[in-house]
């Protein structure tokens, strides 16, 4: 029997729920031609639902180019990412490929491998040289290509926080920026996780991408949304789950959609006919453990204090700066907690939500409860 559940990469179709009103929103600012900046923690959805919204809204006149700039360290690697993912995808021919290299690239060498792939006899790939006029070529490649296939553009490029870490970050930005401003054929759907870094490249007004578009911060999906399909998911596969059990799986690891549907897995594959109490348990130790070799390297790294301070937000310690929490849980002063705090959002452990420390990881925070 095929697993209704299904976690660790983007997701789609009957695996997809909820998520309406983000969707007219984003689909919307495709059709319309409006930047997008959506921003979440890590596995809350957003990949999944770019490319639902993609997938639904693609046109002979309206193209969607996703393109995951995760891998990339440095502007060159993006450059040549970028150029070659636009070839790709907006030109189905290699011939075609090569015309708009020569016509549209015109500083850069193409590079042509002989590929294993019948359909797709010959790869082009691109050598960049450190020509000042090559960045430009190529970051205004999409609006060319566009003009000549009269059509429109939406880019989508997926963990965007990466470009923060470039060395000379912020000339890279300016560049981007005041090329893609001029755009009328394009527009950009920029998305990453890493609140912090993501909410400093966009809404800090000293930074270029200040209010270059409509900031989206997704939200955790609700916990009705998540009981119904639960639910329903249990029920196409001939076993049974009460909503209690559905609303526990979501509360245990409070609605992140990843280990949402990474537990109910867990759940669904114990059961052979009746969630009980007992499967409840066991999967939810199972989730803990398979985590935690990953939870004790990561602890391994940090601070004495920084770890009391992880207990305290798990103890639900509000106010952590007060001299009744900072001797209850050793934190030494005050100065010191604003010290361990922003250690620990740099490192991507706790986030701010809604004016709350929240972990990152809600398991982390199961597993440190148990130590
Ligand atoms: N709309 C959704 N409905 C159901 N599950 C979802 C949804 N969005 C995300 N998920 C779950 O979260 C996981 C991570 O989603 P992903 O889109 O990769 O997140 P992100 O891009 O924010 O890191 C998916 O594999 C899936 O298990
Ligand atoms: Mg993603």
């Amino acid at each position: 029997m095929n697993c209704p559940f299904q976690f660790g990469r983007a997701i789609t179709d009957e695996f997809f729920t909820d998520r309406h009103e983000e969707s007219q929103r984003l689909l919307g600012n495709f059709q319309n031609g409006i930047n997008t900046i959506l921003i979440s923690p890590r596995r809350w959805g957003k990949t999944s639902l770019v490319k639902k919204v993609a997938s639904s809204v693609e046109t002979n006149e309206l193209k969607v180019i996703y393109i995951d700039v995760f891998p990339c360290r440095e502007p060159d690697d993006f450059f040549q990412l970028f150029a070659e993912t636009i070839l790709r995808h907006a030109l189905p021919k290699w011939q075609q490929r090569l015309q708009a290299i020569g016509e549209f690239l015109t500083q850069i060498a193409p590079r042509i491998n002989v590929s294993p792939d019948p359909i797709n006899e010959f790869s082009i790939g691109l050598d960049l040289n450190k020509d000042e006029k090559s960045p430009i070529e190529i970051l205004n490649l999409p609006e060319q290509l566009a003009t000549r296939l009269n059509c429109n553009f939406v880019i989508c490029i997926d963990e965007f926080q990466q470009i923060g870490e470039f060395k000379d970050s912020l000339n890279f930005q300016k560049l981007l920026r005041t090329v893609w401003q001029h755009h009328t054929r394009t527009s950009y759907c920029l998305f990453g996780s890493q609140k912090h870094l993501m909410q400093h490249l966009f809404t800090d007004k000293s930074l270029p991408f200040y209010k270059f578009g409509d900031v989206m911060y997704l939200n955790k999906i609700a916990t009705e949304e998540w009981v119904n399909f639960i639910v329903s998911r249990f029920q196409n596969t001939a076993k049974k789950i009460i909503p209690e059990q559905a609303q526990t799986i979501c509360q245990t690891v409070e609605n992140h959609s990843s280990y949402v549907q990474q537990l109910a897995w867990l759940v669904w594959s114990y059961t052979t006919t009746v969630v009980t109490s007992e499967i409840m348990e066991n999967a939810i130790a199972d989730l803990v453990a398979q985590n935690s070799p990953l939870f004790e390297e990561l602890t391994s790294s940090l601070t004495a204090p920084q770890l009391r301070f992880l207990k305290a937000i798990i103890a639900g310690e509000e106010k952590l700066t007060t001299q009744f929490a900072i001797e209850k849980y050793k934190l030494n002063t005050s100065a010191n907690v604003v010290a361990i705090k922003k250690a620990l959002i740099k490192r991507d452990i706790i986030e701010v939500d809604n004016n709350r420390l929240i972990f990152t990881d809600p398991v982390l925070a199961l597993w440190l409860a148990q130590k």
